[in-house]
C-alpha cells in the first residue's frame, strides 16, 4: 500500500504546539479583536484582485541582435481573499507567486488591473493614504535571517515595528508591548536584548512573525515561511501561524510550492501556473479532487512512501 508523504506529514503537523498562555496573550495584548474561534471563515471579501498583470521587460540578445523579452510573471489574475481565511497560493518556482504578493503589498506597481480593499481601489488613493492602508498588510519571508537586521536587537526590531502603528509609544509601555509580542510567538522575553544570530532558525522565524504582528495588521502574507527551516521545526511554525490567524482573526495568504503543506494550513487553495490561477477551491477539494491537469501533476509530483 502506498502513502503520500504529505498525508504522513499532515498527521505529524497535526500535533499542535500552541499553549493556552500564548493564546491568551495574543488576544489580550495585541489590540487585534478576536473575531472567531474555530468557525468557518467569513464569506465577506477583504481584498479583491481584478485582472492583475505584471510584465517584466528585459533586454536580450547580443550587440547586433538585441531585442526585448517580456516575462508575464502575473498574467490576468482574478482572486478574492475573504476576511479571516487562510488562502493558500501554490505553484512551482517562477510561476509568479512572489510577484503577485509584492503587488498586493504595494511594493511594486501592477502593469494592469486593480487591487480593491474593502471596496476601495488602492491605485486611486494618494501615496500617504496608501502608506496608511499599507500598515494593515504585513509580510513574513522565507529566510528569517536575511529579513532581520543583524545589527538590531530583538527589542529594537519589534519596537520599531510597534511604533509604525503607535509612533508615540515609549518607555515601559513599549517594553511591555514587546514582551507581549514575544510571548505571543512563544519566545522568552528575557532574550529581547539579543541579536538575530543568537537565535536558532525557528526562533528567528518567530521573531519575524512577531515583527509582522507588531503593527497590528489585518492581512499577513507569508511567502514560503517554512521552506528554509528544518523539517522538525516546520510544523511548529505552521501551527503557530494557524493559531495566530484563528485567535487574532487575521486574514492570511500562505504561499508555498508544497501542496501538502498548503493543504494542511489553508482554508482555500489557489493553484498558480505560468502567471495564471488555474484552479481555486476549498483545500480538501483541491487536494483530494483536483480538476486541473496542472494540479494533478503537482499532486503526482509529491514523493510517495512505501509503507511496510
Ligand atoms: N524584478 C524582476 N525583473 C525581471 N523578472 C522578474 C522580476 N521579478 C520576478 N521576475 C520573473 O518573474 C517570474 C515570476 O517570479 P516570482 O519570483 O514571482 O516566482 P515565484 O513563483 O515566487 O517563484 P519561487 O517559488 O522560486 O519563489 C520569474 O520568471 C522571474 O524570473
Ligand atoms: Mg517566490
Amino acid at each position: 500500500m502506498s502513502l503520500r508523504v504529505t498525508d504522513a506529514r499532515s498527521r505529524s503537523l497535526g500535533a499542535r504546539v500552541c499553549n493556552p498562555h500564548q493564546k491568551g496573550l495574543a488576544t489580550r495584548f495585541l489590540g487585534i479583536a478576536r473575531r472567531r474561534s474555530g468557525c468557518l471563515p467569513s464569506s465577506v471579501s477583504y481584498l479583491e484582485i481584478r485582472d492583475l498583470e505584471k510584465h517584466f521587460v528585459k533586454k536580450a540578445g547580443g550587440l547586433l541582435t538585441h531585442h526585448t523579452d517580456t516575462i508575464k510573471a502575473v498574467d490576468g489574475v482574478n482572486l478574492e481573499i475573504r476576511q479571516g481565511e487562510i488562502l493558500g497560493l501554490v505553484g512551482e518556482s517562477g510561476c509568479g507567486k512572489s510577484t503577485l504578493s509584492r503587488m498586493i503589498m504595494q511594493l511594486i506597481p501592477p502593469t494592469a488591473g486593480s487591487i480593491i480593499l474593502n471596496g476601495e481601489n488602492l491605485s486611486t488613493l494618494r501615496p500617504h493614504e496608501v502608506r496608511r492602508r499599507r500598515l494593515d498588510f504585513q509580510m513574513v519571508f522565507q529566510d528569517p535571517y536575511a529579513s532581520l537586521n543583524p545589527r538590531m536587537t530583538v527589542f529594537s526590531t519589534l519596537a520599531e515595528a510597534v511604533r509604525q502603528r503607535h509612533p508615540k509609544m515609549k518607555g515601559a509601555e513599549l517594553e511591555k508591548k514587546v514582551t507581549d509580542l514575544m510571548a505571543t510567538v512563544g519566545l522568552d522575553a528575557g532574550q529581547m536584548r539579543r541579536y538575530p544570530h543568537e537565535f536558532s532558525g525557528g526562533q528567528r522565524q518567530r521573531i519575524a512573525i512577531a515583527r509582522a504582528l507588531a503593527p497590528e495588521p489585518k492581512l499577513i502574507i507569508a511567502d514560503e515561511p517554512v521552506s528554509a527551516l528544518d523539517v522538525s521545526i516546520q510544523s511548529q511554525i505552521l501551527n503557530l501561524l494557524k493559531d495566530l490567524q484563528r485567535d487574532l482573526g487575521l486574514t492570511m495568504v500562505f504561499i508555498s510550492h508544497d501542496l501538502g503543506v498548503v493543504h494542511y494550513v489553508a482554508d482555500r487553495i489557489a493553484v498558480m501556473y505560468q502567471g495564471k490561477i488555474v484552479e481555486l477551491g476549498t483545500a480538501d477539494d483541491v487536494f483530494h479532487h483536483p480538476k486541473d491537469d496542472y494540479t494533478k501533476r503537482l499532486l503526482a509530483s509529491i514523493p510517495m512512501l512505501r509503507s511496510a
